[in-house]
């Protein structure tokens, strides 16, 4: 089973990019053989400055890794490492309709955020279609905020095959129930465009900031509450296990448990459960040409993938 997933460098990730989308793909490393990519051309629709796209890219390739991509099993790369997508995007979207793309509620959402309303913003679709037809994947672990994504892919895929035969395999979304939509600080779909996010290699006292500073009811503490309204509670539960859960759960429910200890808790295992990711990240920053010669090789792999689909793709519609 082919796994395919990609991230844009636009910013330093967070929680929920953790359980919506890193975690679950990289468990999938147990199951399949799992492509990630850092979406750097993707990146280019909102980042500006190169050096920040740079350094963005870097932190990106630092995080997987850190966060356990196995690149003995796993094939990891610079999307723009592997050119030949940017000719599978204009292939694709001469099958592509108009309507798909207009229809859209990120782009929609992204214009209404201020990005301006250009060419590439608006076929950026097309490119992630070109990501995952590309590489003839099975399966795309992501968040639910990626699913009509998927599902203009899934159309693309199916047009291009009906007009000129089966090149594309038809790729399935994955996403987890439990992590579709990880809350943020304000109990809205974490995201760093609505700046509610936890980053997940933040500094410890920024961190615990802004634990502090989750949105809770007022109940008192003595009062009895309930877990499954609590926004402290929806981010716990993704880190404890299923005992720390159930115990917690009923501290809740029993009274006498304020949302300051809440937090406090919360604050103490993020931090804890993350040390061991933090440990390897620092490792891996004192060693550059390690990660460079990883991306180096998954590019290659990539590559080697590609080429077979595109040249299907160019015999297909009389290119060759
Ligand atoms: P952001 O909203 O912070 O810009 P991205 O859109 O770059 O995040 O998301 C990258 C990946 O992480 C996607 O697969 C997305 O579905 C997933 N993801 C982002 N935020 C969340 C969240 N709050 N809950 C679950 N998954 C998320
Ligand atoms: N659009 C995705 C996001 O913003 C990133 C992405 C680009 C992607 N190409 C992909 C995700 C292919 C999965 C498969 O998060």
């Amino acid at each position: 089973m082919r796994i395919l997933s990609g991230i844009q460098p636009s910013g330093k990730l967070h929680l929920g990019n953790y359980f919506g989308m890193m975690k679950p793909a990289l468990e999938l490393q147990d199951r399949g053989e799992v492509f990630l990519f850092i979406a750097n051309y993707h990146a280019l629709t909102s980042v500006t400055e190169p050096e920040k796209l740079r350094a963005a890219t870097r932190d990106v390739a630092l995080d997987f890794l850190a966060c356990g991509l196995d690149p003995t099993r796993s094939v990891f790369f610079r999307q723009s490492d592997v050119p030949e997508v940017t000719e599978l995007t204009w292939l694709l979207s001469v099958v592509t309709p108009m309507g798909l793309l207009e229809r859209c509620h990120s782009y929609k959402d992204k214009i209404a955020r201020g990005l301006s309303p250009n060419h590439g913003l608006f076929s950026y679709p097309v490119l992630m279609a070109a990501d995952i037809l590309a590489y003839q994947s099975d399966l795309v672990p992501v968040g639910q905020d990626q699913k009509q994504h998927l599902e203009v892919t899934r159309d693309i895929a199916a047009k291009f095959n009906l007009i000129y035969g089966p090149v594309f395999k038809m790729p399935e979304p994955m996403i987890r129930e439990e992590v579709a939509v990880v809350p943020g600080l304000d109990g809205q779909k974490m995201s760093k465009s609505y700046n509610n996010h936890i980053e997940l290699f933040g500094a410890e006292k920024e961190t615990r900031a802004r634990i502090m500073r989750i949105v809770t009811d007022s109940r008192p503490l003595e009062e009895p509450k309930d877990p499954d309204q609590c926004n402290v509670f929806a981010l716990y539960r993704l880190f404890a296990s299923p005992e720390e859960r159930a115990q917690t759960e009923a501290r809740y429910r029993a009274g006498g448990y304020g949302y300051g200890a809440a937090k406090k808790a919360l604050a103490d295992m993020v931090w804890e459960r993350l040390e061991p990711f933090r440990r390897k990240r620092a490792e891996l920053e004192r060693d550059p040409a390690y990660v460079e010669e990883v991306l180096r090789a998954g590019a290659k792999r990539a590559r080697a993938e590609i080429g077979r689909t595109l040249a299907a793709a160019r015999r297909a519609m009389g290119l060759d």
